[in-house]
């Protein structure tokens, strides 16, 4: 990183704060002296992020005093106990918590300069994806420092509708999630053709990890995959067929839509005690 920029993490212990605080340490996007982890408890950190040179705080006021940029990572309905005032600081508040939005974000902290984003604990290996929505007082300068924490862990998009970070909270905050669901569907029908569970559970967990990559990496998007088995008109074609004019594709959205309502619920609670 071009200069040393200072990173805080509220929550800092926690699943996916520690997971971010390790993603920007191993990525060197934050020097060890450079990163502050705030809890309630002072909780250990584990890997990288329990170098000694880290520091750790109970007062989440004093972290955000040090941090240029500081990122919420609290479960959604302990938003209310931050106890913090960022009017003051010139510090940048960046959430990951589902379902807090930015009206709400910016009562919390008492700073117009917050930003909603959505990332997962993939960041501890480099493999968020971290899409953001700014409010209006974020400046461009801002914006760079923003991708920079968050390439640092991933990919990342700026995006412009508020609540396509509802819906991502569903799509891309929990990982494995849905993907673990369709693997285990894919278990289950092993098993029940007769292979051994184990062998069965390698066999998919391979197939997911060799997918990923492959859809990760070519350049080829997920339908493009899906039109090119179809075309070669194999033993995958007559699978695909059958599962396209089935009601899986409405059993999807169903299911994630169902978890973006969950989200938008607990904007709704914690706007009760917000407001
Ligand atoms: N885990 C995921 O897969 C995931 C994915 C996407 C988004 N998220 C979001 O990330 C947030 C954290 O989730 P998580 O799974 O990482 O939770 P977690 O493992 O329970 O960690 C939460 C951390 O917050 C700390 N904490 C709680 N209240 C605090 C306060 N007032 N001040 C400072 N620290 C406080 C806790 O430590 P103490 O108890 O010691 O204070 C703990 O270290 C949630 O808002 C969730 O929606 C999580």
């Amino acid at each position: 990183m071009q200069d040393n920029l200072c990173l805080g993490i509220i929550g800092g212990a926690g699943h996916l704060g520690g997971a971010i605080a390790q993603g920007v340490l191993r990525n060197g996007a934050v020097l060890p002296e450079n990163l502050w982890l705030s809890s309630r408890t002072l909780a250990a950190s584990h890997g990288l992020a329990a170098d000694p040179k880290v520091h750790r705080t109970t007062s989440n006021q004093t972290l955000i005093e040090h941090c240029d940029i500081v990122i919420v990572a609290v479960p959604p309905h302990l938003a209310n106990s931050l106890a913090i005032n960022a009017s003051e600081t010139g510090c940048l508040i960046i959430s990951v918590m589902a379902g807090v939005t930015v009206t709400q974000l910016q009562q919390l902290s008492a700073t117009e300069r917050v930003v909603r984003a959505m990332s997962s604990p993939a960041a501890e290996t480099g493999l968020a994806y971290s899409p953001w929505f700014s409010s209006e007082a974020i400046t461009d300068t801002d914006r760079l420092k923003i991708r920079r924490v968050f390439e640092a862990i991933g990919q990342t998009d700026e995006v412009f509708d508020e609540s396509h970070i509802d819906q991502f909270t569903a799509l891309i905050g929990p990982v494995p999630g849905f993907v673990a669901y369709y693997a285990d569907c894919m278990v289950n029908y092993a098993i029940d053709q007769g292979i051994d569970s184990n062998v069965a559970e390698r066999a998919i967990r391979q197939l997911f990890k060799a997918s990923g990559v492959m859809l990760a990496d070519l350049d080829l998007s997920p339908r493009a995959h899906v039109d090119a088995m179809i075309d070669y008109d194999g033993t995958t074609a007559a699978g695909l067929k059958c599962m396209q004019a089935s009601r899986l594709s409405a059993s999807i959205d169903q299911g994630l839509t169902a978890a973006v309502e969950a989200t938008r619920k607990m904007s709704e609670s914690l706007g009760d005690s917000t407001s």
